[in-house]
């Protein structure tokens, strides 16, 4: 593959014009602002051709298509941060590489392979270098996206498929405490169905829960074990932590939750630093105590998008509120842990930090 200048002496003269018109705004929030370019290939008769960066735009998507249709989609959320290095640098892409082929898998669709994925994040991820944002906790947002493209109305797999990779320059999702709300009647996701993997419509199921919480004053939702809804889940968008009798503790992967990038980085920071960490059951009611009686003295959330945000209280639908005493402390030593690591401001002992540069470089690293 080719280097950075080549690759942008290469570039159409419309990506040049996109991205040489672009303009970072003061203010990013989360996922709302969208890069210039996109990147695009598709899938049909039985393999992938190669693809091209291109203007970021509308793309025309037949209304009878199986995504719009059947939900036949997929997508993974992951970021380029590029504050004390010279240009973009990926966390753990290969955690998410492997996640959007697992979730391709289950929804029918081929997998993307490793070159192709490579070269797409290397060439949006390089072409933005000159636009990177670079304050605390801001980064380029990435968005992998799988879609089939077969218009029918019969329920089977479409034989053609979209692979765009998205982009936003974003600050973390939220930048103060969150409060969550226990959700005790709707369930997001089931075992045996798509709740580990990173699908549109686990997100689609959650959407009604989540204007709910909102409409009772809290962020969002906790959900509990699809079954018995007894442990807790996860939230909509991100993980569920606490620290219980000086303990770290998140739910174990039951099947209908997301495996989390950064909730396997936090648990590996943790051990690495001493602190007893463990996945486990949490049920909801014994947390509920837990806070009441002191034991449990913090909670907080984790993802990507939103790295470590602390929760501040945990509510009922009925108006019951337990508020966790300290909303900050080992959420804010964890959060600094990655984020040095991420930001590379701090050694990266366990190789998760790669250079977006070289895609072959990459794509080797997406194998790992
Ligand atoms: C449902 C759900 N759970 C957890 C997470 C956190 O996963 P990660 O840390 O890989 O972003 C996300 C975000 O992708 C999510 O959508």
């Amino acid at each position: 593959m080719c280097g950075r200048e080549d690759r942008i002496a290469e570039l159409q003269p419309e990506v040049s014009q996109a991205l040489a018109d672009y303009r970072l705004p003061e203010t990013l929030g989360f996922g709302v602002e969208m890069a210039p370019v996109m990147y695009r290939s598709e899938y049909y008769d039985g393999e992938w051709k190669s693809g091209d960066l291109l203007p970021f735009a509308d793309v025309s998507v037949n209304p009878a298509s199986t995504a719009l249709q059947f939900g036949q989609q997929c997508f993974e959320g992951m970021k380029a941060y590029q504050v004390e290095s010279d240009h973009p640098m990926l966390f753990r892409p290969n955690l998410n590489f492997r996640r959007f082929q697992k979730s391709a898998r289950r929804l029918c669709m081929p997998e993307v392979p490793s070159a192709l994925f490579a070269e797409a994040l290397s060439s949006i991820a390089n072409a933005m270098q000159p636009h990177m944002p670079g304050g605390p906790g801001q980064s380029l947002y990435l968005r992998p996206t799988l879609f089939g493209l077969d218009p029918q109305f019969a329920v089977k797999s479409s034989e053609r498929f979209a692979f765009l990779v998205l982009a936003s320059p974003s600050d973390a999702y939220y930048a103060d405490p969150i409060r969550v709300m226990v959700e005790r009647d709707d369930c997001r996701a089931a075992v045996g169905g798509t709740g580990a993997e990173k699908v549109g419509g686990n997100y689609g199921a959650s959407l009604l829960a989540t204007e709910r919480c909102i409409q009772k004053g809290f962020h969002q939702s906790l959900w509990l074990d699809p079954k018995r809804r007894c442990n807790i889940e996860e939230l909509s968008a991100m993980n569920f932590m606490a620290v219980v009798d000086g303990a770290l503790r998140t739910p174990e992967l039951s099947g209908s939750i997301l495996d989390g990038v950064t909730r396997d980085s936090l648990l590996e920071i943790a051990r690495h630093s001493g602190i007893d960490a463990k996945d486990t059951d949490i049920p909801i009611d014994e947390i509920l105590q837990a806070i009441e009686s002191g034991r449990c003295s913090e909670a907080f959330a984790c993802g990507t998008g939103a790295i470590v945000c602390p929760i501040s209280a945990i509510g009922e639908s009925n108006g019951k509120e337990y508020p966790l005493p300290e909303v900050n402390q080992m959420a804010s030593t964890l959060r600094r842990a990655l984020l040095d690591i991420q930001e590379c401001r701090a050694p990266d002992p366990f190789d998760w930090v790669i250079d977006s540069q070289n895609s072959q470089v990459l794509a080797e690293y997406l194998e790992k």
